[in-house]
């Protein structure tokens, strides 16, 4: 029984308006002589969204009760239960209760209920997530709260439930991978130490990985990853994660890893230059993504590759002009150092055709222009292929990870046409900053093989107040995992 729970406090979740009760409401409130009703007849707890009102009662075995509001039931969806979750997680370890009872927030509503439990867990576990390593005064950070009950009226849903449960978790673990990866600065998460750490996810959890070095780049003729590499002294890395599940070919997915991007020789200007040390957050989000991958057992075979590398300047730094080759022999024009991410994901997707892949999804925070066409609300999404982005687009809905398709008509194409290479690496003139850049990016990949690629440079990080996202701070949000998890879980299902 939920009332006799021996934790730090009861939550109950309520919906604004809410005049009669079930569950275990129901059954609290009788246990208390119609309190619960009562507040809320007198006004002092309303429902809105993410409300919260502590109520303290020596009768219950916790000695205390939350009210949380979560809007109107109308309106109440999975976003709804993920910042209703977060709102409720953070106030507790604010008030440094240790455990906590609840319910599964929406129970009430036709809807599918393994969705609404993970969409809570999501928000509990993505809002309690810190990153703290290089805080000396411990004594301050915040307290990890040690259990949350989650009581079903239900028994039949029981198994169904833990097994959502379990599964929310390991998505989380690689969503925490993923921001320690992005969070942590580039003096601290160079090429290497990030090969490092693939290589160690990797042993842990059955993954088979691969390092290239630059010597192997350079058999390979990675030249895009070669040179904007040259100028750092960091040797660049080319990592090979596969995740061998199933018999039918895999679905690649590669992620940039710029560790840092100063823009090189094009050096961008010194305000919020910091924040490039987030430019590896897709590299962070597909190594994130293969662990939780492994951890759920997906019954399909998928591999992450990833370029890694810094964008320097020095006296070895590539230069604007500088013609390039990448993988496969396509050749490229360096107009401006600072659209690196594509040149490296160009001989990642070139490289990633020799698999046969079955789909190619990238990741990567590649335009500034991104940000200037959707803002932070949505990532980009370019693809060759119908259906994969009717299936990312659903994925994302679920997830609350919006992808928006942008076109990638032939004029685009036209822009990045060079007088004295294959291709150059910036549009001249015209605008659509981010629609060349994935034009660039569709000349590694053919039109046969399905391909995707994201543009997550407004919803990598978040760098002011995170707004409408309760679960998210300052820092890497891990967009994607959530993401990639849920379109790969889905093409299991119609196997
Ligand atoms: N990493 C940046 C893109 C970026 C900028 C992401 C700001 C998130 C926030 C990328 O390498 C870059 O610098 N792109 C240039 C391309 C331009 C030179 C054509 C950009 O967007 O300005
Ligand atoms: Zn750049
Ligand atoms: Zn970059």
């Amino acid at each position: 029984m939920i009332k006799e729970s021996k934790v730090d406090v009861i939550v109950l979740p309520l919906f604004k308006n809410q005049n009669s009760f079930t569950g275990y409401v129901k059954e609290i409130d009788e246990f208390l002589n119609k309190k619960i009703s009562t507040l809320i007849k007198n006004g002092d707890f309303k429902g809105d969204k993410n409300e919260i009102l502590l109520y303290p009662d020596q009768s219950l075995t916790s000695k205390r009760l939350i009210l949380l509001g979560l809007g109107l039931k109308k309106d109440c969806n999975l976003e709804t239960i993920r910042n209703a979750s977060a709102s409720i997680a953070l106030y507790i370890r604010d008030k440094n209760f240790k455990s906590y009872s609840t319910s599964i927030f929406g129970e009430e509503l036709d809807s599918n209920l393994s969705d609404f439990v993970q969409a809570q867990l999501e928000g509990t576990k993505l809002s309690l997530y810190t990153f703290n390593q290089f805080k000396s005064d411990k004594k301050s950070l915040p307290k990890p709260i040690n259990s949350l009950n989650i009581y079903v009226k239900d028994s039949k849903k029981h198994k169904e439930i833990s097994s959502v449960i379990k599964e929310t978790e390991y998505i989380a673990e690689g969503i925490s991978l993923a921001r320690d990866i992005a969070n942590t600065p580039g003096n601290n998460m160079t090429p290497s130490i990030v090969a490092n750490i693939a290589q160690n996810i990797s042993s842990e959890n059955s993954l088979k990985c691969e390092i290239f070095d630059e010597k192997k780049m350079k058999e390979l003729g990675m030249g895009g990853l070669l040179s904007v590499s040259q100028g750092s002294n960091e040797p660049a890395k080319l990592i090979v994660i596969r995740h061998d599940g199933g018999n039918d070919d895999p679905i690649v997915i590669i992620g940039k890893g710029v560790t840092f991007d100063s823009g090189g020789i094009s050096i961008k200007p010194s305000p919020k230059m910091d924040e490039m040390k987030f430019d590896k957050s897709g590299a962070a989000t597909v190594i994130g993504a293969i662990k939780s991958i492994s951890l759920l057992k997906l019954p399909i075979n998928v591999i992450a590759i990833v370029p890694l590398t810094e964008n320097l300047l020095s006296g070895s730094s590539y230069k604007p002009g500088d013609v390039i080759t990448h993988y496969g022999g396509k050749t490229s024009e360096i107009m401006n150092t600072d659209a690196e991410g594509r040149l490296i994901l160009a001989d990642a997707l070139s490289y990633s055709l020799t698999y046969k892949p079955k789909a190619i999804i990238d990741f990567a925070t590649l335009t500034g222009a991104c940000i200037v066409a959707l803002g932070t609300h949505a990532s980009g999404l370019f693809s060759n292929n119908k259906k994969l982005a009717r299936d990312l687009f659903n994925s994302g809905q679920i997830t609350g990870e919006p992808v928006w398709e942008l076109p990638l008509w032939q004029p685009y194409y036209d822009q990045i046409k060079s007088d004295v290479a294959d291709i150059k690496n910036t549009g001249s003139g015209g605008g659509g900053g981010a629609i060349t850049a994935a034009a660039f990016l569709a000349n590694f990949v053919n039109k046969q093989t399905p391909w995707a690629h994201l543009d997550i440079a407004g919803t990598a990080w978040i760098q002011n107040n995170p707004g409408d996202k309760k679960y998210f701070s300052k820092g890497s949000t891990g967009v994607g995992v959530r993401l990639i998890i849920r379109y790969l879980q889905q093409q299991c299902k119609l196997k």
